[in-house]
């Protein structure tokens, strides 16, 4: 059955906009970070800092997998870094899949992550100054991986529910 894939940065609105966008179209939502959490029982802070990122990355990859092989329509918002690690960039193209990377500005996503970047461990010691440096080089870093996606939906200056109205839109 059809997987609707949501990418984008951290802090570009994965869950936020999924969860409008599964309330408006009925399919269900499955955020993958909880969808780890849920299976290992551990926040995601907490597998960093007791087995790593690369153990994280594992385990992101299968649970990406699992989600993409289950029978149910679904739309699965990834993790910032899941396209980008274990060729999952590959999985976003293929049949019954539809892949949109939601893209926000560097400013948009400093303003955003600065707010909220406590639960993310990549970023969570990172100084204001720090933060912005690492976004954008990051996001460059990235950005090959994320392009991958069929669609991209712009965010910045945008409500959730005007991006969902464009995602519905290049969806249909
Ligand atoms: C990560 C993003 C996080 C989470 C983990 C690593 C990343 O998800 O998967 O902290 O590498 O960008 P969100 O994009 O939902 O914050």
């Amino acid at each position: 059955m059809r997987k609707i894939i949501l990418l984008g940065y951290m802090g570009c609105g994965k869950s936020t906009v999924a969860k409008t966008l599964s309330k408006n179209t009925g399919i269900p939502f499955v955020d993958l970070d909880q969808y780890i959490e849920q299976k290992t029982k551990l926040t995601i802070n907490a597998i960093f800092e007791q087995r790593g990122e690369i153990y994280f990355r594992n385990l992101e990859h299968l649970a990406f997998v699992e989600l993409l092989n289950s029978p149910d329509r679904l739309i699965i918002g990834l993790g910032g870094g899941t396209p980008c690690y274990a060729n999952n960039h590959e999985l976003l193209i293929g049949e019954n899949i539809s892949s949109i990377y939601l893209k926000a500005s560097i400013e948009t996503l400093f303003n955003r992550l600065s707010l909220n970047k406590s639960k993310r461990p990549l970023i969570a010691e990172k100084s204001e100054e720090e933060l912005k440096e690492f976004i954008a080089m990051h996001l460059f870093e990235r950005s090959f991986y994320y392009n991958q996606a069929q669609y991209k939906v712009s965010v910045d200056d945008k409500t959730i529910d005007e991006t969902v109205v464009d995602i519905v839109a290049v969806l249909a």
